[in-house]
Formats: structure tokens, sequence, C-alpha cells
């Protein structure tokens, strides 16, 4: 078990070659990553045939490129992921297919362009200096649960870039705490959505999913209510929130209502805060196992980062942190893996797949397969500079899907994520606390079986 060696980052076991449906299912619902058998880091694709359902895990890049960018339409979200999402999520664009999916992407996508990212910057800078404000009363040495710290840090990114309010406002506050109730609450239960399981098996936490859900809900319905009649009446800030309810769909002249903004700011909140969250907190972890990055980062920062000035440009000349960021989104993806359905007879690599199989995309493998990159279980930043590190990126990296439904806050998130490791490792260094090593579970997205703990201390010429 590697995560067991020192020198490299914390991998969970792989489970034996052959289990029974009902061990696997069991495994399933503890960890889906300690659930997969080892062969698959090696496998182009891999066939699970079980009594209920045939899904096929696809780590042949080109079998990810027919089904993610060449053909997409053929490959939609199964209804199971919207039922198991739909408490919260209604009808966002993480769940809609076919025609409604397009004309919400065609709405939402302006916001996030190149160029709106500039406009955006100052909000995810001013979130950076919140983070490192507030951490300074844990600077203490004592052992410190860093996923709570960079949720807290995410969150508030998403309200201000969003709704131009810190997280300490009383609403944006109500949906934080709230959700970290129904991610409790739910967790398990959304997996279970994504397998086809029948209906007779139980399922848990219903009613809590449904009365945070509800909550979480009533409170963005008010923040979009408050957003709509400050656009009415010609007083709305020039956020994110404001550009995708002023923005008209090019094709139809629509824009959205209240109801259909609420889904979408619920998934900007579920799908932005909990991933770029867990990204950061894997990254001040891997910064702490290899001091030698960690003083890299903050050289760099150091040196580039004018406390005094949120300036855009910054981000490009922050060259070891986006390193040590995408490295680490290779070997802890936030989003494990993603599921698609079949909607017509396919063949895979030569073998017959039929009409409503699963198709498991899984960054979790590819980043990690023995055949596409090279000493694939290692923490190395500088591998992109390399040939192999490169071709990786154009074939075997993931982390944010691929095609036209890739995340629409990935560049979003290739700022926030090397800006603020940048803006945390200029102020403090970050140490391993002995006896608690973090160890990788997937639930919804890629979480710490115990949290991940560090010790933090300011650093010296970092505290200005
Ligand atoms: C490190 C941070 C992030 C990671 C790793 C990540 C990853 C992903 C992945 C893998 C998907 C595709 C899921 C699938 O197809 O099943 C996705 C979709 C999505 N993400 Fe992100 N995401 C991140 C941050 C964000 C942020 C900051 C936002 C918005 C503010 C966001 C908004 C969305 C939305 C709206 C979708 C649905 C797109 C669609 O289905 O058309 N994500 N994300």
């Amino acid at each position: 078990m590697s995560g067991a060696c020192p020198h490299l980052p914390p991998k969970p076991p792989a489970r034996p070659a052959r289990v029974s449906l009902r061990r696997y299912i069991k495994l399933f619902r503890a960890d889906i990553l300690s659930a997969q058998p080892a062969r698959l880091y090696r496998a182009w694709m891999a066939e699970f045939r079980t009594p209920f359902f045939t899904s096929y895990l696809c780590n042949d890049p080109e079998l990810v490129k027919t089904v993610l960018k060449d053909r997409p339409d053929d490959f939609p979200k199964s209804d199971r992921v919207r039922e198991g999402l739909a408490p919260l999520l209604g009808n966002s664009v993480f769940v809609t297919n076919g025609e409604t999916w397009k004309r919400q992407r065609r709405i939402i996508d302006p916001a996030f362009e190149g160029g709106r990212l500039r406009d955006t910057f100052p909000a995810m800078w001013a979130a950076g200096q919140s983070a490192v404000a507030r951490l300074a009363a844990r600077a203490d040495g004592q052992p410190v649960e860093i996923e709570a710290e960079t949720s807290h840090a995410a969150a508030d990114v998403i309200f201000r870039t969003l709704f131009s309010i810190p997280i300490e406002n009383e609403v944006a506050a109500g949906v934080f705490r709230e959700f970290k109730a129904h991610q409790h609450a739910q967790p398990v239960l959304n997996l279970w959505a994504l397998i086809p399981l029948p209906k007779w098996l139980p399922r848990l936490h219903r009613g809590e999913i449904k009365r945070t859900a509800r909550e979480i809900r009533a409170l963005i319905t008010r923040l979009t209510a408050e957003r709509m009649a400050e656009i009415e009446a010609g007083t709305a800030p020039d956020d994110l929130a404001t550009k995708i309810m002023t923005t008209a769909d090019p094709v139809t002249g629509a824009t959205f209502d209240t109801a259909e903004m609420v889904d979408q700011v619920a998934i900007f909140f579920l799908a932005g805060h909990e991933t770029s969250a867990s990204a950061l907190a894997w990254a001040l972890y891997l910064a702490a196992m290899f001091p030698d990055w960690q003083e890299r980062v903050a050289d760099e920062a150091l040196r580039e980062i004018d406390p005094e000035r949120a300036e855009f440009a910054v981000v490009k000349r922050l060259a070891n942190a986006r390193d040590v960021f995408r490295e680490t989104l290779r070997l802890y993806p936030p989003v494990p893996m993603m599921v698609r359905e079949t909607t017509c007879p396919e063949q895979f690599r030569g073998r017959a797949v039929a009409k409503g199989a699963q198709v498991v995309l899984s960054p979790w493998h590819q980043h990690r397969h023995e055949r596409l990159w090279e000493r694939p279980d290692e923490f190395d930043p500088g591998r992109f500079a390399t040939e192999n590190g490169k071709a990786g990126l154009r074939n075997a990296y993931m982390p944010f899907s691929a095609g036209p439904r890739v995340c629409t806050g990935a560049g979003f998130a290739m700022v926030e994520g090397p800006l603020l490791l940048a803006m945390i490792l200029r102020a403090y260094r970050v140490e391993l606390v002995e006896g608690r090593p973090a160890m990788p579970v997937a639930h919804l997205t890629v979480r710490a079986k115990d949290g991940i703990w560090l010790r933090i201390r300011p650093r010296a010429g970092g505290g200005d």
C-alpha cells in the first residue's frame, strides 16, 4: 500500500481482484476508490457485470475522447443522476441534457469567459486575503483540520464573485451552514444515485436531505429575488450573478427566470465550492509533504505578490503554484469519476456494448494510469515540463472533464486555486502532523477519511 510509504502521496489500497456483488456494494458505499481493483490502473477498459447493470470504465484516451468530445450527445448523463441530485439542484445545468442543457450553457458560459475572469479577480483576491487573515488565529503550530478552512475560503470565493457578498453575510453564512449539514446527510445517497440499483435497496437520510435542500433553496431564492429587483432598479453590482441573469440566450432571446437561476446558483455553490476546497486542502497537504516545493511556491509568491495590489496579471507569474495545483488535481481529482449512459448499441475497443449501459470515465484512474504517466503515483509538479507530462496533459488529464460539457468553472478554478495556494504559503509555513496521515476517500468528491491535518506557522517575510 503506497499510502504507508513516506515518499509517495497517500493512495487508497485497492481491493482484492474478485469480490462478491454484496461485498462490492458494501465497499462502494464506504468509498468508491478502495472499492476498485488495482488492474484499473493498467487497463484500457474494464467491464463490470452485475445482475442489475453493466458498466464500462474507460481509460483509453481515444474512447474517452469519443464519449466526451466527439459524440457527447450520444452519451448523456442518466436520469438517475438527476433524480439523485434533484432535491437540491432541480434542473440545473449539471443534471440537464439535450436542448435544455445547451440553452443553459449558452447563457452561463459568457460569465466565465477569460475576459470576465479579470473582472472577477478582485473578489477572489479579497477572499484570499480574508483566508490569510482568518488563518492567523490558527498559526500557532497546533494541529488544524485544513479542509474546514479551505471549505470556508472556497465558499467565500463563490459568494463574493457571484453575489458580491462575503461569507460573513447572514444569508451566505446560512447557505454555508446548511450545505455542511446537507453534505453530511447526502454523500452516500448521491453515490447510490449513480448506480442503477433496484428501488428496494434502502436509501438513507431521505428526510434530512430534503430538509437541508429546502432550506438552502429558500436562502438562495432570497438572494436571487433580491438581485432580480436590483437589476430592475438599475442598482445591481457587476458580478457573476448579474452577468448571468442579464444574459439573453442568443438563440431564443430568453433570460433565466428566478426559479431557473436558483437551480444554477445551487450548482455553482455545490460544484464550485466543495471541489475547490478539496483541491486546495490536498495542495497544502502535498506542500507540507514536499517542503522543497513548498519553498518554491512561497519564494515565488513573496517575489511576485504585492499584498496591496489585486493585480490579475500576477496569476501568470505564479508558475510554481500553478504546477503544484495542477499536479494536485492529477493525484487528487476532486471529481473522481463521471458517469454517462449509452443511447444506442456501441462498439468499445471491439466489444459490443448494449444500449443503456453505464460508461464510467475516471479521472482518478486515468491520472494514475501506469501506461500513460511515468511514475504515476509520485508527486512531481516538474513533470509538466517533460514530454511525458505534456502528452499526459493532452491525453490523460481531465480534472474538469472535457468537451462541450467541460466544467464551466475550469478557468475560474485555475485562477482561484493557484492564487489562494500562493497567498496562503506566502504568509504561512505548513507542516505534517505526525500520526495523522491523510487518506483519500471518495464520496461525491475526493476528501480525506479523517480530515487533512496540518500545523501552520507564520512565515518570515510574509506577515505584512
Ligand atoms: C478545482 C475545482 C473544480 C473541479 C475539479 C471541477 C470539476 C468538474 C467536473 C469534473 C465536472 C463535470 C462533471 C460531469 O460531467 O459529470 C464539472 C462540471 C461543472 N462545474 Fe466544475 N469543477 C471545479 C470548480 C468549479 C467552479 C469554481 C464552478 C463554478 C463557479 C464550477 C461549476 C461547474 C458546473 C456548472 C458544471 C456543470 C457543467 C455541465 O454539466 O455542463 N466548477 N466540474
